[in-house]
């Protein structure tokens, strides 16, 4: 019998091609080629692994005559055209767990970091300023933090506070009386939160509903003096509208890991008074790197070779 073919095509922990070669399969690790080089190459393989950089694209599924399933290393499949791959009968998987810990901690780092204004502290210090009297933080002990969104990522970011004793409340039209108690949060509506948050983490995917779900009014009706950090997906914020407000002084600080266009190379949020940033690395550390990595390929794997489906 011929093994199942797959196509590495994003830098990933090497582990993948180890537990694909493993369960049965041929792997081949080609990463970084042009779309027209993947459209190619597609033909031959059964199953493609990929993380964020491959767009897969509907022209790449036409010439996928092969394609069985595609495994996102990581959580957000919004690289992948879902409706022509479910027409052309390819399961897509991701691991909605393996970087859940990591992209958490990364919120809570972009938060404590706005508190104290940490980079353009160590930017002017290390300029030989010693601008010690310049910065003034604050305590996020006792604030309120209201979480958009309190699934995997948003309640290991709701557990994180607690221990940094802030109050947690959350918006989320899936989060049910019994999962808010469990969490130890209060479940509010948006209004309830924009009015009543210190600081405000969000934690959704992009859909048509959460698009722009922090828009101008919203932003506008926050707690004056609300940090807001975005480490789940760009498009949930308007951007023009948190620059204005980030320099009339009524939101306070600002930390994306996120952009509505990525990579941003030139955003107009950049040299924005309070405003932090880092190039979406939500997921990456190494241990989270190596858990999508070994999942994906545990899924996939089990799906080319005997059928079974997790996380599609
Ligand atoms: C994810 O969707 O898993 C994260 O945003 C990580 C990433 O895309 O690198």
């Amino acid at each position: 019998m011929t093994k199942p073919k797959v196509l590495i095509s994003d830098k990933m922990d090497p582990n993948a091609a180890r537990i694909f070669e493993e369960r049965g399969c041929d792997v081949d690790v080609i990463t970084g080629e042009t779309p027209e080089e993947l459209k190619a190459r597609i033909g031959e393989y059964d199953g493609l692994a990929i993380r964020s950089s491959t767009k897969v694209t509907p022209e790449i599924l036409e010439a996928a005559t092969n394609l069985k399933v595609i495994g996102r290393a990581g959580i957000g499949v919004d690289n992948v055209d879902i409706p022509k791959a479910s027409s052309h009968g390819v399961v897509v998987m991701n691991t909605p767990f393996g970087n859940s810990i990591t992209t958490a901690e990364h919120a809570i780092a972009m938060m404590l970091t706005l508190a104290r204004q940490i980079p353009e502290a160590n930017r002017r210090t290390q300029a030989g300023e010693w601008p010690k009297k310049d910065f003034m933080g604050v305590e996020v002990t006792g604030k309120t933090l209201g979480l958009i969104g309190s699934g995997n990522i948003g309640s290991i970011v709701a557990s994180r506070a607690q221990g940094l004793r802030m109050k947690v409340i959350a918006y989320d039209p899936f989060l049910t009386p019994e999962r808010a108690m469990e969490l130890g949060v209060e479940k509010v509506d948006l209004g309830k939160l924009l009015e009543r948050a210190d600081f405000i983490t969000l934690h959704t995917p992009l859909t048509d509903e959460t698009r722009n779900i922090l828009s101008r009014e919203r932003l506008e009706a926050a707690k004056p003096g609300v940090r807001i950090v975005n480490c789940a997906r760009g498009g949930l914020i308007d951007e023009a509208a948190l620059k204005d407000l980030l320099e009339s002084g009524h939101i306070a600080g600002a930390a994306l890991d996120v952009f509505a266009e990525e990579p941003a190379t030139d955003n107009p949020l950049f040299g924005t008074k309070n405003f932090i940033c880092t190039p979406h690395l939500g997921a990456s550390t190494t241990e989270a790197q190596v858990n999508v990595a070994l999942q994906v390929a545990e899924q996939m794997a089990d799906y080319l070779v005997s059928g079974g489906v997790t996380n599609a």
